[in-house]
């Protein structure tokens, strides 16, 4: 039986058009699962949009629309951004789509039927931006979000709770026993910290006549009153949002499906969304009698020259204009190499243009430019059947070999960067071979034997390197695999690699170099 892998995105808030820290988790997602479906997994990839709320509520009615207008436009944003930046997602999820609004009460009414909702009143602060619950011990003098600094309000409501203090130990001793649950290790301990502090119950439900944008509590459990005022509570945004993971697999009404897929294998996100998705999701779990999801991976914050980008700045960085400028690949190339995975990036044109002339045009376009053509010139563009191999060619082979090897390793742990870094020493081994072995000069002494083995070897490198830049750069891989003059696409290949696999007497198709320099 295949086995599945199923990898999830946050769902991004509809009140603002993506930037690049939204493009940034879904490119990393998107390269796993493209790695995994090369391993042969049934890949299941999800990102979406996360649409009710009273944050949404709020940012509609400043633009004098609808809730469910605004969302429309800024979702259309968002899964026209990934169709444009190549990402390869098996499902969309709306939060407004009738197969969400049905999980969402379904599971209400589980947690319901548990006996761990009832109905109290929530005296305390509210962070609307974060659509998130703060006590009045946890906030300073000023009462800003601890989180995100911005102005907190102080709300009374009466609303339903989930008994979240009943699940404070079967949390703790669910991460204790697996320590890959978070990752990485860092942000385990800051949420077994939070959990140790000691977990109060959660406010559940907003009073309907302050947020009319959400999902009805289910008529089971509080039937309407009053045909005026359809309900009195609308499910909080956060336990809405949360839900979208197990909708997508099929809950409430595929069960073959839920099976097949559930638990999630990886909730990615940045560390302002952990507490939700590592203390408050799990519970919710563990009450519905659900498994937990494998792991929560945790990755940096990016930043924009130094500053966090925020519409108040203006200085959030629009991917579209970066894709206009430099192309698809080399952002996305861009974004993993630059970031130490789990550490923090910072945003500049200089570091990108950089990158793009030094790894990109330099290093790799040239490689393949510079085969290609001595290919041409010295054997009319067929690949030549390669003489006898000297130690001095298994130094390729032999790095080639490693970095297959460490492969796995690097992408489970997530470290793009490292991976991206291992791969470009196997491009430069290849320029510096190309420099030791002088192709030109055995050309010059007719040393054919020698010549076909050198440039095979160079031309495996090439072969290799499309493999394992695919999922990162698919559209360069299919790109210089056409140039290659391989007939099928790299996302058909397996990573069950064999130095030596291409055929002599086929033709290349020497092509446009595939970055071109950025002056300034
Ligand atoms: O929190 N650097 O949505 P959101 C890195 N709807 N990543 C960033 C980033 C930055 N500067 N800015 C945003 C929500 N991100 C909820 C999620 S999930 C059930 C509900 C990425 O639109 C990062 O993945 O605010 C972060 O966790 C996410 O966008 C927050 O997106």
């Amino acid at each position: 039986m295949t086995k599945k892998f199923y990898i999830t995105t946050p769902i991004y808030y509809v009140n603002d058009v993506p930037h690049i820290g939204h493009a940034y988790t879904t490119i990393a997602a998107d390269v796993l699962a493209r790695y995994r479906r090369l391993q042969g997994y049934e890949v299941f990839f999800l990102t979406g949009t996360d649409e009710h709320g009273q944050k949404i509520q709020a940012a509609a009615q400043a633009k004098g629309e609808q809730p469910i207008e605004l969302a429309q436009r800024m979702s259309r944003h968002f899964s026209q951004l990934w169709e444009r930046l190549g990402i390869s997602n098996d499902d969309f999820i709306r939060t407004t789509q009738t197969r969400h609004i049905e999980a969402v009460q379904t599971l209400f009414k589980t947690l319901y039927d548990k006996g761990d909702i009832y109905l109290g009143v929530y005296e305390d602060w509210y962070c609307v931006p974060d659509e998130t619950f703060w006590t009045e011990s946890q906030l300073g003098e000023d009462k800003k979000c601890p989180e995100c600094g911005r102005p907190t309000v102080r709300i009374k409501e009466e609303n339903y709770f989930f008994r979240l203090s009943r699940y404070q130990q079967p949390l703790l001793d669910y991460i204790e026993a697996n320590p890959d649950f978070i990752l990485p290790r860092s942000r385990r301990n800051e949420v077994l910290s939070f959990i140790r502090g000691g977990l109060r119950d959660l406010s559940i439900t907003r009073q309907y006549n302050v947020v009319q944008w959400g999902i009805p509590v289910p008529p089971e459990v509080e039937p309407a009153t009053d045909n005026r005022q359809p309900v009195t509570h609308t499910i909080y945004v956060w336990l809405d949002a949360l839900t979208n993971y197990l909708t997508a697999a099929g809950y409430p009404n595929d069960n073959e499906r839920l099976q097949k897929f559930w638990p999630a294998d990886v909730h990615l996100m940045s560390k302002d969304i952990l507490r939700f998705h590592a203390v408050y999701w799990p519970a919710f779990l563990l009450s519905a009698g659900l498994p937990l999801p494998k792991k929560v991976v945790v990755h940096g914050w990016w930043t924009v020259e130094g500053r966090k980008m925020s519409k108040s700045l203006g200085n959030a960085i629009d991917p579209h204009s970066l894709i206009d400028l430099y192309g698809v690949d080399a952002l996305r190339y861009f974004l993993l190499r630059e970031a130490p995975f789990g550490g923090d990036g910072d945003f500049s044109q200089r570091a990108l243009i950089d990158r793009i002339n030094r790894d990109l045009a330099n290093d790799l376009g040239n490689l393949l430019q510079r085969t290609l053509s001595m290919v041409n010139k010295y054997y009319q563009g067929v690949i030549p059947s390669p003489g006898a191999e000297l130690p001095t060619d298994t130094v390729l082979s032999g790095t080639a070999g490693r970095i297959l090897a460490e492969t796995d390793g690097l992408l489970n742990e997530l470290a793009f960067g490292k991976q991206l870094i291992n791969i470009w020493e196997l491009i430069n081994q290849a320029n510096r071979y190309i420099a030791e072995q002088e192709p030109w000069t055995l050309f010059k002494n007719a040393n054919l034997e020698r010549l076909s083995r050198v440039l095979y070897s160079i031309l495996e490198v090439l072969k290799i390197t499309v493999i394992l830049i695919y999922p990162f750069m698919p559209t360069t891989a299919e790109e210089i695999w056409r140039q290659l003059g391989i007939k099928d696409s790299p996302a058909d290949q397996t990573l069950e690699f064999v130095w030596g696999g291409l055929k002599p007497g086929a033709r290349i198709n020497q092509g446009r170099a595939l970055f071109k320099k950025i002056e300034g």
